[in-house]
């Protein structure tokens, strides 16, 4: 948590001193003086600078309600909201003349920052003096996790645990691993890109070696992608200096910008050596919604036709899922991309959930909590759900999305 409060105070400063900052030596909090006064400015300037702070406190909460909540699934309590809203204020006022150029940086402020204070944090040597930052790959517990709290997704669970295994016990790989995740959304996506980074690092997606990059976050602005692409060769060159194996995230990749696919190919592809870096022991997962109809159609036609979903085999449905990625609608059209340059190593195709599944989700809600429950519970929660299409009624639109905030109608 202090860490967390820690790091935040460091992205501002950090993106306020354009990187002129001495990160390794000095703390955030000796840094304050350093920082023009208000007293310096002109009004007219003041003003200004009152509104940019106000937009990268409103950005800090906005980021930590989006990690916290919808990536880590977890430490979503107000407290948490307060904490990092002095974090923000204090920072802000650190933040001192550089407006603008905090704005402009603002998504990312927080990898930037990161990971200097992950170079400040390891010279303690507290986490990469070994050169392993806890890599744990347990891939037990991966199994037994996807086997037990995944649901419904027997294709997803059988390719990411081979995929994973594969390249883990590869001693030389050819190149990093790249997985591409297809499916609506609620399907478990981000729930299997959590528990991957939770088996593999002690500290999960926390680790200084697990970096997630949501799009519209991170790069929420087309017209600054030549910053943006600057920006992330920067931080997977970096994380993959600290880190003997490092985990990469993209979520909502669909939206990536086609330059910055661009600037990751030489990341996971073959032979392309950029430096005297090695990249082959990462690992880059890429989240998207693209291809979810197309899955869906071959799950209710599964139905249709009386077959159980088990049955639907890799080959038959990676044959239709690629065909729609390389030739479908403009919507894929990014993420085809790295499909057409033979990047991505697997497809990971996600079911869409029925009702039985939602009820297995709302019965982990439950006992993740250590709360009593009764069947009919169960499909209290799931029947608030909305189920598609209009005649079956066959899948959740929404999945196992906000299933655990809709067990809070149950509490005593
Ligand atoms: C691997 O994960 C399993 C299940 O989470 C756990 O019981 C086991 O202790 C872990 N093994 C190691 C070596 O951490």
């Amino acid at each position: 948590m202090a860490r967390r409060v820690l790091l935040l105070c460091f992205c501002l400063c950090y993106g306020c001193t354009g990187g002129q900052g001495p990160a390794r030596q000095s703390r955030p909090w000796e840094r304050r003086e350093a920082a023009p006064s208000s007293a310096l400015l002109g009004d007219e300037h003041y003003e200004r600078l009152q509104s940019h702070l106000g937009a990268v406190r409103a950005l800090s909460r906005r980021y930590w309600h989006l990690v916290a909540c919808k990536v880590w699934q977890e430490d979503c309590e107000e407290k948490e909201e307060e904490e990092e809203k002095e974090a923000a204020a204090a920072a802000a006022e650190e933040a001192g003349g550089g407006g603008q150029v905090v704005l402009e940086r603002r998504g990312w402020s927080l990898p930037i920052m990161s990971e200097i204070v992950s170079s400040w944090y390891c010279s303690f040597g507290r986490c990469c003096a070994t050169g392993d930052c806890r890599v744990t790959n347990n891939i037990t517990g991966l199994e037994l996790d996807l086997s037990s709290r995944l649901h419904g997704q027997h294709l997803a669970k059988d390719v990411v645990l081979k995929a994973i295994q594969g390249f883990l016990e590869t001693p030389q790989p050819e190149k990093a691993l790249s997985l591409s995740f297809h499916g609506w959304s609620g399907t478990g996506k981000n729930f299997v890109a959590r528990l991957i980074a939770e088996h593999l690092y002690r500290d999960g997606l926390k680790s200084d070696c697990a970096k997630v990059f949501i799009s519209l976050f991170h790069f929420p602005h087309s017209k600054y992608v030549d910053i943006y692409k600057v920006q992330l060769a920067k931080q997977i060159s970096e994380t993959v200096q600290l880190c003997e194996q490092s985990l990469f995230i993209f979520d909502e990749a669909e939206k990536l910008h086609v330059d910055l696919l661009d600037a990751l190919k030489p990341y996971v592809d073959h032979y392309d050596s950029i430096d005297t870096v090695d990249y082959r022991r990462s690992i880059f997962l890429f989240l998207s919604n693209t291809g979810g109809n197309i899955i869906n159609e071959v799950a209710l036609d599964f139905w249709q036709a009386g077959r159980s979903r088990e049955e639907i085999t890799m080959e038959y449905l990676e044959k239709h899922l690629r065909t729609e990625l390389l030739e479908g609608t403009a919507e894929g059209y990014a993420r085809n991309h790295l499909l057409e340059d033979n990047l991505i190593d697997f497809l990971v195709p996600f079911l869409p959930l029925e009702y039985r599944h939602v009820k297995l989700c709302a019965r982990d809600a439950f006992l993740a909590r250590g709360l009593p429950f009764t069947e009919e519970a169960l499909d209290e929660v799931a029947r608030m759900m909305v189920f598609v299409p209009k005649e079956e009624k066959l899948f959740s639109a929404q999945g196992c999305k906000s299933v655990s905030q809709r067990i809070n109608y149950f509490l005593p």
